[in-house]
């Protein structure tokens, strides 16, 4: 669509939405006011990626580590999420979109608790587009449950040690039943995973946007598909050419 050729899009692309604070800080404003255009981003990223034909979204809402931050912030950072949801959930749901969240679900207050959980269940039948929040989540706390699920299985007899595979962690990580992500964009100039989809990513490409996350939008998006198109994935194979002329 719009130029993208589909047959080269990635199907999972997982977003760190970086540089809420650095927009902000730039225009002498509090961090939050770069989180609430932030969110207006997520608005126009979650629209693009349907029309771009993407089936599943990740986005990085807020990390295990986000908690160190200051308290006002966090609080803000969950009043954001509660007021996305709230106002969004409609829209979403009538695009016949599905959400999913991962992450650590039993930390977080259960006022917002509740509202992930309904987003979860009001959307479960829908067939469209996936959107994933990954929100209180951390890669290695992911791991570290999945582990102790998989530990408890063999305790109570359901399951032999040698029986652990990666499809069997695969299916008792937040991401059970999603595929990996294509391709990871990280905003902000950084280049770091953060402690996000460590296992999910072991062979996604990676594109790292310079601009702040507030200035991400659906033209920027474009070209990271555009860059993905570019990429040449062997998952540890050889390309295709090379197999043809031989060894
Ligand atoms: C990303 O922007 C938003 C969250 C982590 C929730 P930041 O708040 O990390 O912005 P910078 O990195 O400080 O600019
Ligand atoms: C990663 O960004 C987390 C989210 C985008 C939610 P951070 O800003 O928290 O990561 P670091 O501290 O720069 O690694
Ligand atoms: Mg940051």
């Amino acid at each position: 669509m719009q130029g993208l050729d589909p047959t080269k899009l990635p199907r999972h692309v997982a977003i760190i939405m970086d540089g809420n604070g650095r927009w902000a800080r730039a225009r002498n404003l509090p961090r939050t006011a770069g989180h609430k255009v932030g969110v207006e981003r997520v608005r126009e990223v979650v629209r693009a990626a349907q029309d771009f034909g993407i089936e599943y979204v990740t986005l990085y809402a807020f990390s295990s580590e986000n908690w160190n931050r200051p308290k006002e912030e966090v609080s803000d950072l969950m009043g954001l999420l509660k007021l996305f949801i709230k106002r969004d959930l409609d829209e979403l749901h009538s695009n016949n979109v599905r959400v999913r969240v991962i992450g650590c679900r039993s930390t977080v207050q259960s006022d917002i608790r509740a509202l992930l959980d309904q987003a979860e269940e009001r959307t479960r039948e829908n067939t469209g587009p996936n959107l994933v929040i990954a929100f209180n989540y951390g890669s290695r706390d992911e791991i570290v449950r999945a582990a102790r699920a998989l530990a408890v299985d063999v305790a109570e007899g359901r399951l032999k040690p040698e029986d652990i595979s990666e499809d069997a962690l695969d299916g008792v990580l937040d991401t059970a039943g999603i595929p990996d992500p294509d391709l990871v964009i990280r905003t902000s100039g950084e280049q770091r995973l953060s402690n996000f989809l460590l296992w999910q990513a072991a062979y996604a490409e990676f594109v790292f946007a310079t601009c702040l996350w507030p200035d991400f939008d659906r033209s920027q998006f474009r070209d990271a598909l555009e860059e993905y198109a570019r990429r040449d994935r062997r998952f540890g194979a050889v390309p295709a050419p090379d197999l043809a002329v031989g060894s």
